[in-house]
């Protein structure tokens, strides 16, 4: 099957392959390492409270209840709801020296994905840009007034994200991972992002929101919303929530 095998995606997955005495694709000791949290110091903090809401139904409920959803009710999120969704995704949970542990896996612990988030509906939150600074657990004031339509404008027209209570958006800081495991690197950081994805949409399900998964998208559209060179850091995947209805 020449039109598979020519391909670019698997020619990337062919090459980095690990085998035992074949090259050594996971190492690039020259790809030199990177800080391991993004921070916007300039930009007006928010602070995130920590006592969200407590959750429900039980974990096969929540797995046997997603789905993706596209058609969103006017229900707003609360900010504490809205940490508890952060909390999910990337919320610290663990220390061991120097290394930050945090509630969804990350190869060799390196945490390569900043989150943005397109705020339309959150109580106590002006819609807007926002970044989630990690380790203060606090969002960043990046840019003020609804970005929903010009969002869904750069994901290829997808007007439910307009209608969203929020968007997540994740992008990846590749020199993080890759300065440790080289080539294979960009499987690792597409497999955390999915980690990240379900953790949102099951804490999501959990307070009575939905969401979608969002991988089609205008590169250099998102990249220029989120003021990110799409080089050294660039969007990967994004994600609509809002109410269930
Ligand atoms: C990596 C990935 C990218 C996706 N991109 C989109 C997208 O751009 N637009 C969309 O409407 N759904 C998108 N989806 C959602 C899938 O269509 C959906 O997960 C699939 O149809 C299965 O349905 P379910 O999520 O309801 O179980 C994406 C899902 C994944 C995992």
């Amino acid at each position: 099957m020449p039109e598979l095998t020519a391909s670019l995606g698997h020619r990337y997955f062919q090459e980095t392959k690990l085998a035992r005495n074949g090259p050594q694709v996971q190492r690039r000791p020259e790809i030199a390492r990177t800080e391991p949290f993004k921070t916007y110091p300039e930009a007006e903090k928010i602070a995130l409270p920590r006592d969200w809401p407590a959750t429900e139904p039980d974990l096969a409920a929540l797995l046997q209840q997603r789905r993706s959803l596209r058609k969103f009710t006017d229900q707003p999120l609360s900010l504490a709801g809205l940490a508890l969704l952060l909390w999910s995704c990337q919320g610290i949970t663990g220390r061991a020296g120097s290394y930050l542990f945090r509630t969804a896996p990350s190869a060799g612990a390196l945490y390569p994905l900043e989150t943005y988030l397109a705020v339309e509906r959150v109580e106590g939150l002006a819609p807007g840009l926002y970044h989630f600074d990690v380790q203060g657990f606090q969002l960043e004031r990046l840019r003020t007034g609804s970005l929903g339509a010009e969002l869904a404008a750069a994901c290829i027209g997808q007007g439910f994200m307009a209608r969203a209570a929020v968007n997540f958006i994740w992008t990846a800081i590749f020199r993080r991972t890759m300065a440790k495991y080289g080539h294979r690197s960009f499987r690792y950081i597409c497999l955390d992002a999915g980690h990240l994805c379900q953790n949102l949409l099951l804490a999501g399900e959990a307070q009575g929101f939905g969401g979608c998964p969002v991988g089609a998208f205008f590169d250099g559209e998102v990249n220029g919303l989120l003021g990110v060179d799409g080089s050294e850091e660039a969007a990967l995947y994004l994600a609509s929530l809002g109410g269930r209805g």
